[in-house]
């Protein structure tokens, strides 16, 4: 019998492996399994035997030749043997897969291993008042959902926060407009359950306000002034700031509905404006910020720099409040509210620059006791052209219409009137989601992507559809073995796609440490996809319902579960819903 101490086949693996280096009294670092590179000659093959044999000045076949000699007597092996210049390759026994697969079956989380729990922040989403959320916004949102949700799986507590952009000038921008346009509003009364404007009338607004604010110097000191009383606190101007922040989150919160992205809080540059004089003042006490040109800043460049670090600017000489310095004070706040041990930023790549300063200015102050600041950077979305995604008339796409371009798409790839119409709609938006989420999610984030939405959304290939049909498929075969009365049995494994699903599945738990820790969901997308393919293949090879006896249905029937568990598990990862029937 394989003992049980360990979680996971591949933990398992592991620790025979290091058992058999130990009694020949090798330093166990590094040994462990990983898949095959030539199944031809095992399921797993272990490469640590060079480098060992290298530091001890010997033979590397040798000392293979004797490890292999203690893993060769072990039951959980059918064939051990040496490849090329000292692989250990390891066939596994049908016995020690049925096993593990079983104990996969009934883990909780379908084995994803809990870390022990720490505390934190994710800040994601990042739109700005009065902007319909735009394609810049739809990578932020996808990575940051599945991001929140691998790390909320492994164990972790996870706040997610939107961090809205709703102060400074912009804001200021459109208050003034707003006291020309609707002069009651800085009055207080019915008005503010029920505003003289929508998020199309701010939207359509802002780039006019902007643009006459550019042109003309008088203008834009009129917003310059609205800006410094919404600061210092004017009832009047809070007003009108609180109507449009609210009218703006609500449609922007649609959105997030849309993608299904949760967050925590919803909270923004304003909500931490209180701490900066504070914090300013204290870091002029402390000497961290320094008067340089009539702005107040903090040095962060390092001598090994390759390129020059510019400081961080803290304060203009007008004092007005900036990006930054509402990024560090927000550390703060988090810092005194959550007491978090990583706080993780998901914002375009393009910023990285910014986060580079506020994370050197933040630890520079003292601000990151305990905390590591990370940085999830992410490339593009880009049109078939390969540029940068545009609208046909050359402006920047909205988020809204890009998903209903797909969910569009996705809706005409359905055959006729095979579902009811409420449901076809249903089906069609789940499906186009999906599409988007799935195309978003496998690349590495810091490469772009082209959004080809005919592309995404194919039932073929490596896509979200062809992902979740597996998902419907599987389902179903388990939903008629109900209604036939047939039960999961014990597993048994016996044919090559009945091992290649087990080791595959068995992968699972590896494959979302390794996402979280890189942040890459694209290693689950790919997982899901390599799994959702076993499986096709497992079924055209196997007879589930059909298999030939009661042990072999009941054991067949339980893989599938299993694979549905794990299959399911990771399509939730990523965000994305598998619905009932497609
Ligand atoms: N609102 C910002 C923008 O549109 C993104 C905010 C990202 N998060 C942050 N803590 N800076 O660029």
């Amino acid at each position: 019998m394989p003992s049980h101490t360990e979680a996971t086949l591949f933990a398992h693996i592991d620790r025979l492996l290091a058992d058999a280096f130990a009694a020949c009294g090798l330093d166990t670092d590094g040994v462990r399994a990983v898949p095959a590179q030539r199944p031809d000659l095992g399921d797993l093959q272990c490469n640590a035997v060079m480098a060992l044999a290298g530091r001890l000045r010997r033979a590397p076949r040798q000392l293979a030749d004797e490890i292999v000699a203690r893993l060769a007597p072990l039951e959980d092996f059918t064939e051990v043997s040496v490849a090329g210049p000292g692989f250990i390759n390891l066939r596994l026994s049908n016995h020690v897969l049925s096993t593990f697969a079983a104990a996969q079956a009934s883990a909780p989380h379908a084995g994803i291993q809990q870390q022990s729990a720490e505390t934190i922040v994710i800040d994601f989403g990042g739109p700005n008042v009065a902007k319909p959320l735009h394609v810049g916004h739809l990578r932020s949102l996808v990575l940051g959902e599945s991001l929140r949700r691998i790390l909320t799986a492994q164990g972790h507590h996870v706040i997610g926060d939107v961090h809205l952009g709703d102060w400074g000038l912009q804001m200021g921008m459109l208050i003034s407009e707003a006291l020309v346009l609707w002069p009651d509003m800085a009055e207080d009364g019915p008005w503010r359950a029920n505003p003289p404007f929508d998020m199309q009338t701010l939207q359509d607004l802002y780039p006019r306000v902007a643009a006459a604010c550019k042109a003309d110097p008088a203008r834009m000191a009129l917003a310059r002034a609205a800006t410094a009383e919404l600061q210092a606190g004017s009832a009047r101007h809070m007003r009108i700031w609180e109507v449009v922040r609210r009218v703006s989150l609500d449609a922007q919160a649609r959105d997030f509905a849309t993608l299904d992205a949760h967050f925590d809080e919803l909270l923004g540059e304003s909500h931490v404006q209180p701490l900066i004089p504070g914090m300013i003042a204290d870091l002029v006490a402390r000497g961290v910020a320094v008067r340089s040109d009539g702005a107040l800043v903090i040095e962060v460049a390092r001598d090994d720099d390759e390129s020059p670090m510019p400081p961080l600017l803290l304060e203009k000489s007008d004092g007005a409040a900036l990006y930054a310095t509402t990024d560090l004070a927000t550390i703060l706040d988090r810092r005194q509210r959550h007491h978090p041990s990583r706080i993780v930023y998901v914002v375009d790549q393009r910023q990285s620059l910014h986060f580079a300063q506020v994370f050197r200015a933040a630890q520079a102050a003292g601000f990151t006791e305990g905390i590591t600041l990370v940085h999830v950077g992410f490339g593009t979305v880009n049109g078939v052209d390969g540029k940068p995604y545009k609208t046909r008339d050359g402006g920047v796409a909205q988020l809204r219409d890009l998903l209903a371009d797909a969910i569009d798409k996705a809706r005409v790839r359905q055959n006729g009137d095979a579902f009811p119409e409420d449901e076809a709609a249903a089906l069609a938006a789940a499906i186009g989601i999906a599409a988007v989420k799935f195309a978003d999610l496998s690349t590495y984030r810091t490469s772009g992507y082209v959004f080809d939405a005919e592309r995404m959304v194919s039932f073929e290939g490596r896509t979200g559809p062809y992902v979740q049909y597996a998902c419907v498929r599987i389902a179903s075969i388990l939903e008629k073995a109900r209604r036939d009365g047939v039960v999961a049995g014990a597993i048994d494994v016996r044919e090559r796609t009945e091992r290649e699903l087990v080791l595959l599945c068995a992968r699972f738990p590896d494959v979302v440490a390794s996402s979280a820790s890189r942040y890459a969901p694209n290693e689950i997308a790919d997982f899901a996809y390599e799994l959702a393919q076993a499986f096709s293949r497992f079924y055209a090879e196997c007879p589930v319902l059909a298999a030939s006896n009661a042990d072999e249905r009941g054991s067949r029937l339980a893989l599938s579960s299993l694979t549905l568990g794990v299959l399911g598990k990771a399509l939730d990862l990523l965000g994305i819903r598998v619905p009932e029937r497609m």
